[in-house]
């Protein structure tokens, strides 16, 4: 295997949190892992029973590899443990404090009025004749009607897809179509610095293509209006106008789908990672809790967008189901100015901040000078997800934004775990720069070779070997590729996540990227293949292999070897035009950042492209393996090429 980190496993850095902290946290000794790790059924239990059930379950697990069932026979509704479970204690405390991107443009929403407009938002989606079971898009800016939306699906039961308004409207409706959604819930207008975006026209261009939608409901966010379709496209506020405050939430099956959320996988078609009610419910509550050490008195603001599933997890019910206050950001890190995120968090006095390491090796980059002109002195703990941690941006966020104070939680998770996985607890273990840490309660990880066989040090994929209750159920009307993505034959019984990871003599885990075509940028999943079909789409295009590059503050970037077609001229306003066609195909995050022209890429003898080469030449790697390449000529002339075009950009 070619993965190996050996100077971040030199790391020896330890750093621990003071008595008080300790003092004051949740899970004060291992108890909770012992219990766990006794039974891990029963550990689970004991966390469900702490929500609401209309009807308990018969059975906590049945485990048929690679298929789990969790809380079996038991009804529940996740809306309405995050709402009408706090009522009426909670009536009054903040949910959201929400922040619109231009200045003095604030709202606080309490758990009262998420329960009224949830349950109105509930009403309106039946009048428009959306049933338990249909799904439904969700394509909005960062608006807390975004978790409306999706709380009201859950609340009738609908399966809601969000998608993450950066997507193009070809991507849009992609999603809709695999789905087969009758609606989708969008604003009119998304504020992007400065900007107003109009996001209904997107929208509107993916329906054109979208068989199965009846109805577009819309938000509206400014005065003006938007283009409408009669009959199709609904205004919200008109929707809703006169219908109930009450809606009662549906008892759903634990499980049920709660959602459906599409990510990238190795072949151009994006997964549909399904989910489902009462073990997602389980998952995010408890993991919630515990990672966050959570009180009262926390304000919570994860950075995420609601279209991933941090934002899905951590923004739109972990936090709701523990009844806690959020803040909710609708602009971007830089935007009105590059202090904006500090003053957020000196406003609304935040606790408890969790982010991405591209935001954080992107402030690192402005200066810490900036962070100078605020009180962050209410964090007390802060949290990383998405790609590595490196250890310079992880003491970085130390010193600078926690100063020196507050324990970094980085925690390691995927769409398809549902929920975080592997992180130091600050208050049972040190926390070591560079390492996600240790695997949850209830959570068993190993590492293993290319056989399956267990590895004890050094560096190995990462595989969990329990059942946990948020792990996906399947891919959404693809079963097969479920069972061939995620496990192995003959057993089936042991989760393949896609990374690659180191362990310390501690047990400490350092996970170390992706082992499949997936690139990581800025912390969003993108398959190599997702674009090379959108570039090979392009007229002028004959063949692509794309590969991720090292970057220094995305962690990743996107670099495409384009063979054209004969009598193309390849120059730099082609390439623009390329970079352009990826963009209207997915989305900006799948821009490529550099483009090479080239006669041919390695193959082997059966034709497959050997990104493997590729991703080590623009990791000025030596290059491994070439028993199976084809041509060999075209490996040397394209290590020139590529020096050569990389010395030019
Ligand atoms: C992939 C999952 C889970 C939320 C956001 C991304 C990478 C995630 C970490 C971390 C190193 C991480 C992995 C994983 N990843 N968290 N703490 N350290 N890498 O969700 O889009 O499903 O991507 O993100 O490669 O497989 P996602």
């Amino acid at each position: 295997m070619k993965y190996t980190m050996q100077n971040l496993l030199k790391e020896d850095r330890l750093f621990s949190v003071s008595q008080r902290f300790k003092e004051g946290a949740r899970v004060k000794d291992r108890s909770l892992f012992d219990l766990a790790d006794n039974n891990y059924c029963d550990y689970w239990q004991k966390e469900a029973e702490n929500l609401h059930w209309f009807k308990t379950w018969d059975r906590v697990l049945d485990w048929q590899p690679p298929h789990a069932q969790w809380f079996i026979g038991g009804k529940t509704n996740i809306s309405y443990n995050c709402l009408d479970r706090h009522m009426p204690a909670l009536k009054d405390r903040i949910a959201y404090f929400w922040r619109g991107e231009y200045e003095g443009c604030e709202r606080m929403y309490t758990y009262g009025d998420m329960h009224e407009w949830v349950q109105k938002c509930a009403n309106g989606l039946k009048k428009l004749g959306v049933k338990k079971g249909d799904r439904v898009a969700i394509y909005m800016p960062m608006i807390v009607e975004a978790v409306v939306a999706m709380q009201a699906c859950a609340r009738i039961g609908a399966i809601h897809t969000v998608v993450f308004a950066g997507f193009s409207s070809h991507a849009l409706a992609e999603r809709i179509n695999d789905a087969e959604c009758t609606l989708v819930i969008t604003a009119d207008f998304v504020h992007r610095k400065g900007k107003k975006i109009p996001i209904k026209k997107q929208v509107d261009e993916a329906v054109k293509d979208c068989a199965t939608i009846e109805h577009v409901m819309v938000f509206s966010t400014v005065e003006e209006s938007c283009a409408m379709t009669s009959k199709r496209d609904v205004w919200y506020h008109e929707l809703v106008e006169g219908v109930a405050n009450v809606c009662s939430a549906e008892p759903m099956d634990a499980e049920d789908p709660l959602f459906i959320l599409y990510t990238s996988g190795t072949t151009g078609k994006p997964k549909g990672i399904v989910h489902t009610v009462g073990g997602y419910m389980v998952g995010a509550y408890t993991t919630t809790k515990y990672v966050f050490d959570i009180k009262d008195s926390d304000v919570f603001w994860c950075t995420a967008d609601v279209g991933w599933i941090t934002g899905h997890t951590y923004v739109a019910y972990g936090p709701m189901l523990n009844g806690m206050t959020q803040v909710m950001y609708e602009g971007a890190p830089n935007y009105p100015h590059k202090g904006v995120f500090w003053e957020i968090i000196q406003e609304y006095e935040v606790s408890i901040f969790y982010t991405a390491p591209t935001a954080i090796r992107m402030f690192s980059k402005w200066g810490a000078d900036i962070l100078k002109a605020y009180d962050l002195g209410s964090l007390r703990l802060l949290g990383s997800v998405g790609e590595p941690l490196n250890p310079e941006a992880w003491m970085w966020y130390h010193e600078h934004v926690g100063n020196k104070k507050c324990p970094i939680v980085d925690t390691w998770w995927q769409t398809e775990t549902g929920s975080i996985m592997i992180t130091n607890l600050p208050s049972i273990d040190k926390q070591k720069p560079g390492y996600a840490g240790k695997p949850l309660p209830g959570i068993e990880v190993e590492l293993v070779d290319e056989s399956g066989n267990q590895i004890q040090h050094g560096s190995g994929l990462l595989t969990i070997k329990k059942p946990w209750p948020s792990m996906l159920r399947t891919l959404w009307k693809d079963d097969a590729r479920y069972r061939a993505t995620y496990f192995r034959s003959p057993d089936y019984d042991t989760y393949y996540c896609g990374d690659a990871a180191a362990k310390d003599e501690d047990g400490n885990i350092m996970i170390i990227g992706r082992v499949d075509d997936v690139i990581n940028v800025s912390g969003h999943r993108i398959g190599s293949m997702e674009i090379e079909s959108a570039l090979v789409d392009h007229e002028a295009v004959a063949e692509v292999a794309v590969v991720p590059k090292p970057h220094e503050i995305r962690g990743e970037a996107i670099v495409a070897f384009v063979i054209l077609k004969e009598h193309i001229l390849p120059d730099d306003a082609l390439k623009n035009t390329l970079k352009k066609h990826v963009v209207d195909m997915i989305g900006a995050i799948a821009r490529p950042e550099t483009i090479i022209f080239t006669q041919d890429v390695p193959k082997t003898r059966s034709g497959k492209i050997m990104r493997r080469l590729l991703r080590e030449m623009v990791h000025d790697l030596p290059l491994s393996d070439m028993t199976t390449l084809a041509n060999q000529e075209v490996v040397s002339s394209l290590k020139e090429h590529y020096q050569f075009a990389k010395s030019r950009s």
